[in-house]
């Protein structure tokens, strides 16, 4: 489906009926990232799966920010009647959205599920790679991240043909949006100070070997939300949602059921 949405088409899908999950997808991916979660968790939920902007099938826009993205999943949630505050899941970048989206609407949150992600904002040096990355994907493509972050995203024996289908849609995505991005997650606050003001319920899950956002990042996000669970998925990477789809849905399913 698609939505006009602060100016933009943002394409997204809505499944089942009942307590509202929104998904919030990582860089540079699509709500692809959750088709084996929206599978396993069946109809007792509304799950809605928006592309962030500029990335899957939304429409791009030359610049980006953790506020914008936050502030397109509330418009998103309006255009769609959803009053009822939502169990927000985000992975890595959605993630720091998810963070944004909690210091702009924690009215509309009900829980907090934060997958594969960090609190510390980027450091200046990995801020001007990713500015350096983005002049690159304007250049010569989306190729270009797709490759640069494949062996990052998935634990070492992750199947072949899962790296394939990511490196399929990584490379196809739009390179504005995903220039947008780079440079979005390059701006974006620290959520340190953030944690101890969470007072939604919080899951915190993390692959095991998860380089990009491991475990250590994970344990650091716990600590600071009073009251936090945190799942470690044996043997997954920085992909568990794809990597390790049962664990994560019955994970998911368990939190959700604990809040009702
Ligand atoms: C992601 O998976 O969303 C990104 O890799 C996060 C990042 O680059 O910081």
């Amino acid at each position: 489906m698609k939505a006009d949405i602060n100016g933009i088409n943002l394409h997204y899908e809505v499944h089942g009926r009942g307590q509202p999950v929104l998904f919030i997808h990582g860089f540079p991916l699509s709500g692809e990232l959750w088709a084996p979660a929206v599978e396993r968790l069946g109809d007792g939920c509304t799950l809605i799966v928006p592309d962030l902007r500029g990335l899957g099938q939304s429409e791009a826009t030359d610049d980006c920010s953790m506020g914008r993205y936050a502030d397109d999943l509330n418009r998103l949630l309006d255009a769609i009647g959803e009053t009822t505050p939502a169990i927000v899941v985000g992975l890595s970048m959605g993630g720091y959205i998810a963070f944004e989206f909690h210091r702009r609407y924690p009215e509309r949150l009900r829980a907090l599920v934060l997958a594969d992600t960090r609190a510390v904002a980027d450091t200046q040096e990995a801020a001007k790679a990713r500015i350096v990355l983005a002049q690159r994907v304007l250049r010569e493509g989306s190729g270009v991240v797709a490759d640069a972050m494949l062996e990052k995203l998935f634990a070492p024996d992750a199947s072949p043909k899962l790296r394939e289908t990511w490196r399929r849609i990584m490379a196809a995505s739009n390179p504005k949006g995903v220039a947008a991005a780079l440079h979005a997650m390059g701006d974006r606050p620290g959520s340190i100070e953030t944690l101890g003001t969470i007072k939604a319920p919080t899951l915190v899950i993390v692959g095991e070997k998860d380089t990009l956002t491991p475990p250590a990042d994970a344990r650091t996000i716990h600590e600071g939300i009073a009251g936090s669970r945190l799942e470690i998925i044996r043997g997954a990477g920085h992909m568990t949602p794809v990597e390790a789809p049962d664990r994560f849905a019955e994970v998911l399913r368990a939190f959700a059921a604990s809040l009702a």
